[in-house]
């Protein structure tokens, strides 16, 4: 696989995630593009339409690169959003005004055989040109992150149909149908591979796999929905020679450590309750992204301060990448995340 940095540039947020620990703290946040921009709601309503906007090469590389601009970020995030595999699978799925996503649930073997992998390829070529076009924009020490939904969090959101839950539902028909819940794990897996390739071809320098609804499983559930999948995902990737790093969030988990040994993956991007002597161990194994409260990004002031504090001087030495626990809460008043990279910064 070629090498994505030209050579001799530095990239503090690269570097970092390939565990050096020396420089300054490199810092992005989860959701540093959307809603709480004016200059994306504004792109957002140009382009009419949630999807509208991810498909849209030129307007998704723009809103990429907004919070790089406003506020220097280390890394950018690729706009686009963990709901493309399906997508591109062929399941209908429509954003509303104010909600999350609403799927045309995929619960049996005869739905899943209407999906079709064939289609993924060329339904996320204009994704893979919003990537050339980002690292085109992009300042050459701002690393491009590449990402995809892990396959638990993309299997419960097409067996459910939505996300205002705790997945019961999901968990119930995974657990009354095995046959295919394994099946649809299998197809998530090998087209997660396939878009998470082409991501990295088209100049993602890094990887992030985002299993936001690992915290609603049991530990036999993880091993087998969470781990299971996750191992296999990374290992068709390796095996394809993309030795990209690889961050995995399993959020809610009770051992990320197992989790990061099991799967393979090769940094941990941490939820915001987990303890601080939890997160200095976990660095002396792996670098460690996170977990700043977006809760006291939304307070600002001398909560936020505080909340940095505490990681930046917890962190001292480790290889801790700055992020939040979760992603940014749309009310968050863009000023606060300039308090937050200038305070981590001073
Ligand atoms: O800045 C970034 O982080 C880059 C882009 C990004 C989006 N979604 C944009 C988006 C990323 C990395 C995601 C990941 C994502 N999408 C996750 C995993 C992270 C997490 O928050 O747990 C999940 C679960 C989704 C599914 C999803 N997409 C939901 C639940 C929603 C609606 C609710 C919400 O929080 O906004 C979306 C839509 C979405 N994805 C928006 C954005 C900016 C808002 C859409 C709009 O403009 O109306």
């Amino acid at each position: 696989m070629k090498n994505n940095s030209p050579a001799g540039a530095t990239k503090p947020y690269l570097e970092r995630l390939n565990g050096q620990t020396a420089g300054p703290t490199p810092v992005w946040l989860m959701r540093q593009a959307g809603r709480y921009l004016p200059e994306y709601r504004q792109l957002r309503a140009e382009a009419g339409g949630f999807w509208n906007l991810v498909y849209d090469p030129a307007r998704a590389a723009e809103v990429t690169l907004q919070p790089v601009r406003r506020f220097g970020m280390d890394a950018a995030i690729l706009f686009s959003d963990i709901l493309v595999v399906p997508h591109a699978l062929g399941q209908s799925i429509t954003f509303g005004a104010g909600e999350g996503p609403i799927l045309e649930p995929v619960r049996d073997l005869n739905r899943l055989m209407e999906l079709n992998p064939a289609r993924l390829p060329q339904h996320v070529a204009p994704i893979c040109e919003t990537i050339e076009r980002c690292r085109a924009g992009l300042p050459e020490a701002v690393t491009l992150i590449g990402f995809a939904g892990a396959p638990w969090t993309i299997a419960a959101y097409m067996i459910q149909g939505h996300g205002r839950t705790d997945f019961a539902e999901a968990k119930r028909i995974a657990h009354a149908d095995p046959h295919f819940m394994e099946a649809l794990l299998d197809l998530i897996v090998s087209a997660s591979a396939t878009y998470l390739a082409a991501q990295v071809r088209a100049g993602a320098e890094a990887l992030q796999l985002f299993d936001s609804w690992a915290g609603v499983l049991d530990a036999a559930e993880i091993e087998a929905w969470v781990i299971k999948p996750t191992r296999r995902l990374v290992s068709l990737l390796r095996n394809q020679n993309i030795d990209t790093p690889i961050i995995g969030f399993p959020r809610g988990v009770k051992d990320y450590a197992a989790y990061a040994s099991a799967t393979g993956v090769t940094a941990l991007q941490l939820d915001t309750d987990v303890p601080l002597a939890t997160g200095q161990q976990l660095a002396r194994q792996l670098p460690v992204q996170g977990w700043i409260d977006p809760e006291a990004l939304l307070a600002g002031g001398a909560i936020l301060d505080a909340a940095v504090d505490r990681l930046k001087h917890g962190m001292a030495g480790l290889p801790w990448l700055c992020n939040l626990g979760h992603g940014v809460i749309k009310e968050t008043p863009p000023a606060h995340v300039t308090q937050l990279v200038e305070r981590l910064r001073a």
